[in-house]
């Protein structure tokens, strides 16, 4: 206690008015509690190794904690775990109670309660609870009959111990920075495909990061299959968890103190330290690149590790700073090279030895010249900012990744490959003197606004001693006035700093952000599913509008009974897949029974009703041809799995704002690993649209990468003729006996173009859509013919690849 100069009644009443238990003690007693303003006021586990109590985290501001009693080289005290880090405590008149009903609750300067552990029982016997701290650090507050009513165990913040679990219903998330407790950016948790993963979220973007986004969880050495979801420590140093995941402390089997923790940079770690009071050691951490934890630089920056002095974040050549003060905004460019422009005589190349961008490829083209590559990208104008070029060790050969963005930049002196940088070249004569380093020393780190500290405001409204010593004699003597007029005035500044604080929510979305949306969000962004804008065979498609006021086409699934983990599976690999023909995902929703899928949305609805409206060109129509097999061809060959489509129709293919076609509607797509290739799939019913439909499906035969082809070149007929090959078609010169029956649309384009003795003009002129009104290209109308005949071939293997598809609408363009 104090030693006031005060005489020995203020002594006297001011005890009664604090009372707390006994110093040096592992336990507490119900019905007693601890106070902030008693530094005595200290649970300490009997090996002396752990402490609780009020830890200071803010100018007057207190959290109710648990940190290792002995500092880090006689400083930093190290918190293990809050009980309200969100919500800290005055530095006045807060305790903590533990009541005789057997709860524990935390309150605010003798006003509200801001955390509570909710263990209160009806049960009368619970009055001679206790309150210990144990050896392991765990706080448990138990019945007279050692039933645990609750544990600090089982709320971890952003750590756990040894003999602590981490379960489906608990996550660590880190704290903010290293001076501000409250809980930041990076969280551990158990996926809902029952993978252990790591988790960037922010308000704007949320991604996984660990272990590597781009593996499966099986070739990440995961397993998916046991839902019992837990991750232990244990006192040896071997961290390990039901998806099979192990990692063992460098110090593995010696007794010292250990913890994991993930820190406000991303990293989940593992510390040791053999004495109390020594520095704690890493001795195995999560991610070894700290630039691939995600979240610190933007868009079209890069990313740099530099040992003393941890991540920075720099402007890649030719681009700026978009907020000065936040690096998770990014940089933009600081010039305009639009497509005139990007030819070899206005643009060129910087280059940028051993950098990284992850995601967003245009396209990979295999086997390219550094020369070819370069020519590639000024070609595609604004689809490509620069390229990635790499050997493939593999394949013996070099490959070009065309970027559409960069993001996920980093540089690092280990990695294999670098980065060209499309730049106009008035730019790149003046960075000619500059080299790359020069330019990657900015930092990051002190220039967020994340070491903020926690500031409880209205406590420097201080009470004085006077008034401190007239507010506990009035209660003394009962003055209850006094206590209700200083509650009036206490709430109203209360309540005052609280309007100003409660703007957490309202979550944004960023352009190309995958996240989770909550069920009530898209209830709100689709005003409760009223606008339909499509029905297929998976669902309902709405148009919402989200909080960032983009527009989103909302697929609400039908089939309600695919399980969470499939679902998430196939959801995850989609939200993977980067492409301009693809259309993009922007997040999900799986909540109780709902899936529901985000979806950019397309201004020019699909293929099927523009085909229907005649509004389509040919221009148009060879475009679409042409951007549809790219879009598969993407899916087909470079994704890192292998997808089919296996509903490949018009009403699929979707025209954005310039009739850009993207393929979508991947609800019935169904995974298959590329080791299954050659075997029999896995489809136990038929999935897709008649009409459009491979003969596999009905003989049964194995269904590969084929099915597709059949189906685009089903589609390309339609979209030469104008006729829908459900309905087939009636044939005004080919009367024969049964003349009520329509032909196949394939077998009526067949023989229009081999059968007759007609020239090529003259069968084309029977074929086409006559809507275009004879406005076509006669040469590209036969490619596509040929191309949509070949793969509509009833042997599968007679079909070329979605690549040839490709190739083959290519090398036409390239002719003309
Ligand atoms: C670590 O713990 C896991 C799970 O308890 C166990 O399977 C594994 O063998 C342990 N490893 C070592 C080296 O003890
Ligand atoms: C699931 O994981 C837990 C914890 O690692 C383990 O005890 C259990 O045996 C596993 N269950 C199966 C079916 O493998
Ligand atoms: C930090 O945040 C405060 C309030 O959120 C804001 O007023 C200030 O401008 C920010 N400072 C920087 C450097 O971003
Ligand atoms: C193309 O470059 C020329 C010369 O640098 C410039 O005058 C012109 O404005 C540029 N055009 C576009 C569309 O950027
Ligand atoms: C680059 O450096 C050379 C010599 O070091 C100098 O002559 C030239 O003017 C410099 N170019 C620019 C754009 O600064």
């Amino acid at each position: 206690m104090g030693s006031t100069p005060f005489s020995f009644i203020t002594f006297f009443l001011l005890s009664l008015c604090f009372p707390h238990s006994s110093s040096e003690s592992s336990s507490l007693q119900a019905g007693s509690s601890l106070s902030v303003e008693n530094p005595a006021d200290v649970l300490i586990s009997q090996n002396r190794v752990f402490s609780a109590g009020f830890f200071q985290v803010g100018h007057n501001a207190y959290c109710f904690a648990i940190w290792f009693t002995e500092p880090s080289q006689g400083h930093d005290l190290t918190v293990v775990w809050m009980a309200n880090r969100e919500e800290p405590v005055n530095g006045r008149r807060s305790k903590l109670l533990f009541r005789r009903s057997g709860n524990l609750v935390l309150r605010d300067a003798g006003q509200s309660v801001v955390w509570s552990s909710d263990s209160s029982t009806a049960s009368s016997y619970n009055s001679a609870a206790q309150l210990q701290l144990q050896d392991n650090g765990n706080l448990v507050l138990s019945s007279l009959d050692d039933v645990v009513l609750w544990q600090s165990f089982a709320s971890p913040t952003d750590t756990l111990l040894p003999g602590q679990s981490l379960t489906k219903d608990t996550k660590l998330v880190s704290s903010r920075s290293q001076t501000s407790y409250s809980s930041g950016f990076y969280t551990l948790f158990f996926d809902d495909d029952n993978v252990l993963r790591l988790l960037y979220r922010s308000p704007e973007r949320s991604s996984i990061y660990w272990p590597d986004p781009w593996l499966l969880p099986s070739q990440a050495g995961r397993s998916i299959f046991n839902d019992s979801r837990i991750a232990k420590l244990d006192s040896l140093g071997n961290f390990s968890a039901s998806d099979t995941f192990r990692a063992l402390a460098s110090d593995y089997g010696t007794r010292v103190q250990r913890r994991l923790t993930v820190e406000p940079d991303g990293d989940l770690r593992l510390y040791s330290r053999k004495l109390s009071g020594a520095k704690w050691i890493v001795t195995w951490e999560a991610v070894l690149q700290p630039c691939k934890i995600h979240g610190i630089c933007g868009a079209n920056s890069l990313c740099t590790y530099v040992p003393e002095f941890g991540r920075k974040c720099s402007c890649i050549p030719g681009y700026k700073m978009i907020n000065p003060n936040d690096w998770t905004q990014g940089c933009e460019p600081d010039f305009k090279l639009s497509c005139p422009n990007s030819t070899t005589e206005f643009a060129g190349f910087a280059y940028l030895p051993n950098v990284e961008y992850y995601g967003y490829d245009y396209k990979l083209y295999g086997d390219y010249t550094l020369e070819r590559c370069k020519a590639v990208c000024l070609e595609l104008c604004d689809s490509c900012v620069g390229f990635h070029y790499k050997y493939d060790n593999g394949g013996g050969r070099y490959n070009c990744y065309a970027k559409m963005q960069l993001r996920n930049g980093y540089h690092t002196p280990g990695f294999d490959g670098d980065i060209y940088l499309k730049l106009p070249k008035t730019i790149l004569s003046s960075l000619s003197n500059m080299t790359t380093n020069d330019n990657l020393n900015l930092d990051c780190s002190s220039s967020s606004n994340d070491t903020v500290q926690l500031d409880r405001k209205y406590t420097k409204t201080r009470v004085s001693g006077l008034l401190k010593f007239l507010l506990c004699f009035a209660s003394g003597v009962g003055g209850l006035e006094v206590i209700v007029i200083f509650m009036v005035w206490f709430f109203v500044i209360r309540s005052h700093e609280k309007s100003g604080a409660g703007n957490m929510q309202g979550y944004m979305l960023a352009a190309t952000g995958f996240r989770k949306f909550s069920y009530a969000e898209l209830k709100k962004a689709t005003r409760g599913f009223s606008e339909e804008i499509g029905r297929g065979a998976g669902g309902i498609v709405y148009k919402a509008v989200l909080s960032d006021n983009r527009v989103a086409a909302v697929k609400k699934l039908k089939d309600t009974s695919q399980g969470e983990v499939e679902f998430l599976a196939e959801v995850s690999t989609i939200g993977r897949l980067n492409h301009m023909n693809l259309i993009e995902m922007w997040g999900y929703c799986a909540e109780g029974k709902h899936r529901i899928l985000v979806y950019e949305y397309m201004e020019h609805g699909s293929l099927a009703e523009n085909l229907a409206s005649n509004v389509l060109d040919w221009k148009k129509r060879f475009e679409i041809a042409l951007g549809t097999a790219k879009g598969l061809a993407y899916l087909h060959d470079e994704c890192l799995e292998w997808i089919l489509h296996c509903d490949i129709k018009p009403q699929n293919i979707l025209l954005g704002s310039n009739y850009q076609p993207k393929v979508a509607d991947f609800g019935l797509s169904k995974l298959l690993n590329r080791g299954e290739l050659g075997k029999y799939s896995s489809f136990s019913r038929i999935r897709g649209t008649r009409g459009y439909m491979a003969p596999e499906w009905v003989y049964n035969l194995p269904i590969t990468s084929k099915v597709d082809v059949y189906s685009y070149g089903i589609v390309v007929l339609e979209i030469l003729t104008g006729n829908n090959p459900m309905r087939g078609v009636h044939d005004s010169e080919d009367i024969d006996g049964d003349q009520a029956r329509p032909k196949m649309l394939v077998t009526w384009v067949r023989e229009k173009m081999v059968g007759g003795a007609l020239s090529t003009e003259a069968w084309i002129e029977e074929i086409i859509d006559p809507s275009m009104e004879g406005q076509y290209n006669i040469r590209e109308v036969e490619i596509l013919v040929q191309v949509a005949l070949k793969c509509v071939e009833e042997d599968r293997d007679a079909r070329p690849t979605m690549r040839q598809v490709v190739e083959m609408l290519l090398s036409h363009e390239n002719d003309s």
